[in-house]
């Protein structure tokens, strides 16, 4: 049965909305005010992490993950709405997830969702999980549309062109593993936890990048493609026979520094399309996602978006691995532009952002659940 409420949302509204984020191994929700000027104001954003539970393993465990959701997500909610002093009578809608992620953690916070709108009588915006990152850097009031989005994080490593909530067009993406990944499985084979992004960075500082030799995948090669699987077994490979800490630092500003080359310079492709379709609205660079932390990666592109004359921006740390308060800018953007959802919206595991591109060059096999990213 499809439920839907018709609910006009005035353009000179100011929106409060809640989000709700259960795609992976963080209990994440927030609330967000969203201005009639496109200006958001985080009220509150609460990240409960399940790391502990997944790091036994090296890796995050389907299972475990919605389990551990159930069990916290009322208390997350209540926490968020708690903090931001706002009654749910008052939220104007209530966002969640709905893909792509591990649909059993998906499945938990969207229902949970659903349950709170109908029992409020609030709209329900089903938000793409990359979308929430995409606007990720509009919480700090950067990145006007239209930008060029580097989108890196555990699960995906895309180049987008971001016109507008909803209506994005994909340049590039990895054809095989994605950049976070690739810190993850390195860092994972230098004896670093799970998740090993942050430790590799810790463990790069003083490191000598150039001693070790690492491939240099699609170098030079057309299009905006990235590959990290080459360099990942490279590394790992490596990692096995070093003995001493300096080694093990060298291998990690080495594995570093090549993910962050490999990311600039098909990063600076993509500008170049921009330059030859010769649009001057186009020269805003914004890098979102988990690895968009990584300090090292920001200083690479914001180098590189000097050299090109483009402006750089990147969501506050806090805001580049996965929240509630992406989930909650994407869906209050949604609502302002009527984009709302059935009672009955799917949880999807896969969802690209781009649907066309998906079909037309899918990046990983698509299988019968459709393209993945
Ligand atoms: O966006 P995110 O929280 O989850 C996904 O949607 O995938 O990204 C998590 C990924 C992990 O692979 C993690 O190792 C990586 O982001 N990461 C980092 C850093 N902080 C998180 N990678 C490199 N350097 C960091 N400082
Ligand atoms: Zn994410």
């Amino acid at each position: 049965m499809s439920i839907r409420f018709d609910h006009s949302t005035p353009g000179d509204a100011t929106l409060t909305v809640l989000g709700v984020e259960t795609s992976c191994d963080e209990t994440a929700a927030a609330v967000v005010r969203l201005d009639p000027d496109g200006r958001a104001e985080v009220l509150s954003s609460v990240v409960l992490s399940q790391i502990d539970q997944h790091a036994p393993f090296g890796g995050v465990v389907p299972e475990i993950a919605a389990r551990a959701h159930v069990e916290t997500i009322e208390a997350i909610v209540a926490g968020a709405l708690a903090e931001a002093n706002t009654p749910a009578e008052m939220l104007d809608g209530v966002a969640a997830t709905a893909g792509p992620g591990l649909v059993g953690g998906v499945m938990v916070g969207l229902a949970f969702a659903k349950a709170m709108a109908l029992a409020l009588g609030k709209p329900l915006v089903a938000v793409n999980h990359l979308e929430g990152h995409a606007v990720s850097a509009r919480l700090a009031g950067e990145a006007a549309y239209p930008f060029l989005l580097l989108l890196v994080s555990g699960g995906h490593c895309q180049l987008l062109e971001v016109r507008g909530i909803g209506d994005c067009r994909r340049l590039g993406s990895t054809i095989d593993d994605a950049a976070g990944e690739a810190f993850d499985k390195i860092g994972g084979a230098l004896g670093l936890a799970y998740p090993a992004g942050p430790a590799l960075e810790r463990l790069a500082q003083g490191g000598d990048p150039e001693r070790f030799a690492l491939p240099r995948a699609l170098l030079g090669r057309p299009g905006c493609d990235f590959s990290f699987s080459g360099l990942k077994t490279a590394a790992a490979r490596i990692a096995q026979d070093l003995t001493s800490e300096a080694d093990r630092r060298d291998l990690a500003a080495a594995a570093q520094a090549a993910i962050a080359r490999q990311l600039a310079e098909r990063t600076a492709r993509a500008m170049d399309a921009y330059a030859e379709r010769n649009d001057p609205a186009c020269r805003r660079l914004v890098v979102a996602g988990g690895v968009a932390a990584n300090g090292a990666i920001r200083e690479a592109l914001q180098d590189l978006a000097r050299q090109r004359g483009f402006s750089f921006s990147a969501p506050p740390l806090a805001y580049c691995t996965d929240n509630g308060a992406m989930i909650a800018l994407a869906g209050a953007e949604r609502l302002v532009a009527g984009l709302i959802d059935d009672l009955d919206a799917e949880a999807r595991p896969r969802w690209p952002l781009d649907e066309d591109a998906a079909r037309r060059a899918p990046t990983h096999t698509p299988g019968r659940k459709g393209a993945k990213a």
